[in-house]
């Protein structure tokens, strides 16, 4: 739980942008590859294609720096003057050499330090927190977070139970002290280990490396039980929201904006009954990019980011691998038009 100091400093989202790889992957793409249909991959996830960064060389550093450089090129700001570089990421470049320190050089912020955060499907949200504590603690002035990953790195093509799914992308926001009263307001975030079970990678890691028998059961992909990690994911996910509304006297009729992780649309449906709130007011785009795991509400962020009006209510709910989850409550610092150059 985020400690409460009343010289904290309160800390907003100032600047936005993303990227997605150009190359598509459709559900008739997927109808050619393993034994699917358009009819049951949209009924079931709401999903109508996803983007898939081809070229091997389009890691996901790769893919944080496309969408950090977006940020800074369409708000003019000078990478000199970051001060930490955070990178939410179940699929880094290397297990060893963490991405954010590649993506710090690359985008020329050479005053900053760096380093990853790994928290699957909650990446960003838990980044949020991480962001906004640096600035509340008048530590730093200038947090850059990125969310990315290229879930195509860790999918088994054969297995029409995940790659359905998932595609990759990366979406980035830049956390200053706020210029006026709004800006990140409060979280609430909760785990439970009893996850592993039903959401890994099974090889790869210290219990059981790499070895040849990895390869022969592909036990190097992501696995899921869908069913139990989608019970689990709308019960903490709108819990976690109705939780933080009712902990600052929020009500529906209050908050202009939810934006939930993009795992599946009837996750989000379900999600959104449960906390009373309007299917107008849930932002959506799973049906574009299919559930990028740490670069949904980022790239969430970005789609929507022309919607947004200063001082509109927002709250953010997310679970993923681990488990992991949350929700954060934003009050949103600028109208997009004023903001720009
Ligand atoms: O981001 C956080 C982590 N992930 C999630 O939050 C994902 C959570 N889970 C889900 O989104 C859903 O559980 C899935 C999309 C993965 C699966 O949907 P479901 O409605 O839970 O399907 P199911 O696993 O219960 O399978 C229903 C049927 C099965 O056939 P039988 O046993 O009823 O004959 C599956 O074999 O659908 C079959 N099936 C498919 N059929 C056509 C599973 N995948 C496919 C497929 N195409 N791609």
């Amino acid at each position: 739980m985020r400690r409460e100091s009343s010289a904290a400093t309160k800390a907003a989202i100032t600047a936005v942008g993303s990227y997605v790889p150009n190359e598509v992957l459709t559900n008739q793409d997927l109808e050619q590859m393993v034994e699917t249909n358009n009819e049951w991959i949209q009924s079931r996830t709401g999903i109508m294609e996803r983007r898939i960064a081809k070229n091997p060389l389009h890691a996901t550093g790769y893919l944080a720096t496309k969408a950090a450089m977006n940020l800074l090129e369409k708000n003019d700001i000078d990478p000199l003057t970051i001060d930490l570089v955070l990178v939410a990421t179940i699929t880094p470049d290397f297990h060893v050499s963490s991405t954010a320190p590649y993506v710090a050089s690359q985008i020329g912020a050479k005053n900053a330090f760096a380093f990853d955060l790994q928290a699957a499907c909650s990446g960003f949200l838990y980044g949020m927190t991480t962001a906004a504590a640096f600035i509340n603690s008048n530590q730093y002035k200038r947090v850059l977070l990125i969310g990315a990953d290229k879930m195509s790195s860790i999918v088994d093509y054969t297995d029409r139970t995940t790659c359905i799914i998932f595609g990759d992308g990366a979406g980035a926001v830049l956390f200053e002290p706020s210029d006026n009263e709004f800006g990140y307001e409060d979280a609430v975030h909760g785990s439970d280990g009893i996850g592993k079970q039903y959401l890994n990678i099974k090889d790869g890691g210290s219990m059981h490396p790499i070895s040849a028998a990895t390869f022969e059961e592909k036990n190097q992909f992501v696995r899921q039980e869908g069913r139990t990690v989608f019970k689990y994911a709308v019960q903490h996910m709108s819990e976690s929201a109705l939780t933080l509304m009712n902990k600052h006297n929020l009500t529906t009729q209050d908050i202009q904006y939810v934006l939930p992780h993009q795992a599946n649309q009837r996750i989000i449906n379900a999600t959104a009954d449960r906390i009373g709130i309007e299917k107008e007011k849930v932002l959506v785009n799973i049906e574009k990019y299919g559930n990028t795991t740490a670069a949904t509400l980022p790239l969430l962020l970005s789609d929507f980011e022309s919607t947004f009006k200063k001082g509109d209510k927002l709250i953010f709910t997310a679970f993923g691998g681990g488990f992991t989850w949350g929700a954060a409550y934003l009050t949103w610092n600028y109208n997009y038009q004023n903001n720009k150059s």
